[in-house]
């Protein structure tokens, strides 16, 4: 037979190939000697073939017998009928293997650290160490496969739509988002330092005014902040910009990007996805990111509570706070006294002065509160919130502020416990009618909600000076599963409007012309209405695949202390160098 000089993937060959030649290459990925005859599974990144060597091959036998795993090679061979019980109906390439004529090794392998072909998942700390060889895993494989498919996807659907893919600086001044920015010293301005972009926010609004009227970009933002599963100091989002808009036309571009990129893994999302007010979402699951997968709504009990005899729900009400609370349906029985103790450790640890809970079972009513209430009262109460027999009722009277906080975190964690959670369930809301403002208690401030050029609704632009709390901004935020993957809003397009948010959050004139007069400049020469939105892509990406982590979906991440355990960084820098960039560093760093 002659040699195939053309390479074939590995995991493409099916029966109808038998009696062909091919050229394989790829990684040992698992070797095993039965009888005589060693099996190579051999592995590229479409996935596995089996290669067979037989005794009868001398030296080519001997040669195979003594592969290591990851061992870089390139074979020859015949793909052969792999018949009946030999056959493995868990692989794609199971009908057949290739038995070969040729081998050479195009790489050695030392020992390895991680298994790339190992069951089981190793420490993430090893995994980011030795990144490129946890990269082979399977998982990583199809993470990266995915990443790359809904990107392409994306861009695709944005050109459709007339976007362009515009380029925005990484060496710019700082951009409020809410974080601390990553620095990078000028040497040919000492003393100076560019920000890393913390997202494209004021380039994008520049490209409006420049007339580029439908903007995108895949781009890296960064951002110094406290990191958790779900954040990242670097990550990409998929940001978007468009003039003359209403938000429901941001909505209806960002609607057609994520259907499209679910349909990647298998998901039929349909169009227009649900909406809810901010308000709602902040009531009803206590959260401004409702997971809407399982019930457990919250409810507001407060009026019927106070009228009541148990002194914490009265006291509770005249001190302005509220009485609120949601049931677990069938968790009654399942709920011992030291599971409710805990339950109540943990409404303590999230601000709460305690939890009052109620199990109903059998027609009788029992929890510490039943006795000051009375078993009727106490049934009344619990009836409000939807409870009835074999179920569980957990209430909190606190400040609005808390009881939300606190009910909104037992809500999930009941849940996520309770299993209440389907797997191949997927709900998507937007959530809309924002604050513009959010005070700051230990600042004695506001801030803004999401950042300060999003626009005011019209009708409370004239209380931007006398209830600044009480304006609602033109924002929308994409929740998918309780997670927000998005969050955009219609700008400010009026430099006087753009002066009195600033001046609401505290920044002067004089600082408002320092930091963003070119954007203050940008809108006198006749700035299109515009608005948009960011994806976040990692986030996105890691719920498409159920990943825990956005670690698991970014090739090379960094660990949550914002380290990078396979190059070292942040690392230190030489004497010269620092003194090149006018920097001296303190004793104590
Ligand atoms: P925002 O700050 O809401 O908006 O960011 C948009 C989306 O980016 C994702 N995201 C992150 N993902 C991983 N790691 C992080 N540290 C991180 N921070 C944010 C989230 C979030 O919803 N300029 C505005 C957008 C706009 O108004 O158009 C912005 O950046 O999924």
């Amino acid at each position: 037979m002659e040699e195939q000089m053309v390479r074939t993937a590995c995991a493409t060959l099916r029966a109808d190939d038998v009696g062909q030649g091919v050229r394989l290459n790829g990684w040992v990925h698992r070797r095993r000697d039965l009888g005589g005859v060693v099996f190579i599974d051999l592995r590229d990144r479409t996935g596995l073939v089996q290669v067979v060597f037989y005794p009868e091959s001398g030296e080519l036998h001997a040669l195979a017998s003594g592969l290591r795993p990851e061992t870089v090679v390139e074979v020859f061979g015949e793909v052969m009928a792999r018949g009946g019980q030999n056959a493995n109906e868990r692989m794609p390439t199971g009908a057949i293997e290739v038995k070969a004529s040729r081998v050479s090794v195009l790489a050695e392998c030392d020992d390895l650290p991680l298994q790339p072909a190992g069951s089981q998942v190793p420490q993430e700390e090893t995994r980011l160490r030795w990144r490129f060889l946890d990269l082979r895993r399977e998982d990583m494989r199809r993470a990266l496969e995915t990443r790359s498919e809904v990107v392409r996807t994306i861009r695709e659907t944005l050109h459709s739509e007339g976007f362009w893919d515009i380029e925005t600086p990484m060496l710019t001044a700082s951009t409020p988002e809410g974080a601390r920015d990553y620095l990078v010293p000028s040497r040919v301005h000492p003393g100076h330092f560019y920000a890393l972009p913390q997202s494209p926010q004021l380039f994008k609004q520049l490209l409006m005014v420049g007339g580029a009227e439908r903007y995108y970009q895949v781009a890296r933002c960064f951002r110094d902040e406290d990191l958790r599963a779900d954040r990242q100091p670097e990550f990409t989002q998929i940001d978007i910009e468009m003039s003359f808009v209403e938000p429901r036309d941001v909505m209806m571009v960002t609607e057609k990007v994520i259907c499209r990129a679910a349909a990647i893994v298998g998901w039929e999302l349909s169009a227009p996805f649900p909406q809810m007010t901010w308000i709602e979402a902040m009531d009803r699951y206590g959260v401004d990111r409702p997971d809407l997968r399982f019930g457990l709504e919250i409810g507001d009990i407060t009026p019927a509570a106070a009228a009541s005899e148990f002194v914490v729900f009265r006291q509770a009400s005249q001190e302005g706070g509220v009485i609120r609370g949601f049931c677990v349906p069938g968790a009654a029985e399942s709920h011992s006294r030291k599971k409710l103790d805990g339950l109540t450790a943990r409404a303590r640890e999230l601000g709460a002065g305690g939890l009052i809970w109620f199990k109903q079972s059998g027609g009788k009513i029992s929890g510490p509160a039943v006795k000051a209430l009375g078993p009727e009262k106490a049934l009344e109460l619990t009836g409000a919130l939807g409870a009835g027999d074999g179920d569980l009722t957990l209430i909190v009277a606190a400040s609005l502020e808390i009881a939300r906080r606190v009910l909104g975190a037992l809500r999930l964690e009941m849940a996520a416990a309770e299993k209440m959670i389907p797997a191949d369930r997927h709900e998507l809301t937007w959530v809309t009618d924002f604050p513009l403002f959010e005070w700051d208690e230990d600042e004695k401030r506001y801030f803004a909600c999401h950042h300060p050029f999003t626009s005011p609704e019209d009708t409370d632009l004239d209380r931007l000076e006398s209830d600044p709390a009480g304006v609602h901004a033109r924002a929308y935020d994409i929740i998918l599963d309780g997670t927000e993957i998005g969050g955009g809003s219609i700008r400010i397009h009026r430099p006087d409007v753009q002066r009195r948010v600033f001046a609401a959050l505290g920044i002067g004139e004089e600082e408002a012309q320092s930091r963003f007069g070119f954007l203050l400049d940008a809108l006198r020469f006749g700035a299109p209405p515009h608005g948009g939105i960011a994806l976040g892509l990692d986030r996105l990406v890691a719920l498409l695949l159920s990943r825990d982590s956005i670690r698991d979906v970014i090739a090379f991440p960094k660990t949550t202390s914002a380290s990078c355990p396979l190059t070292s960084a942040p690392g230190s820098i030489d004497a010269a160098q620092l003194m090149e960039l006018g920097l001296r560093l303190r004793d104590d760093a």
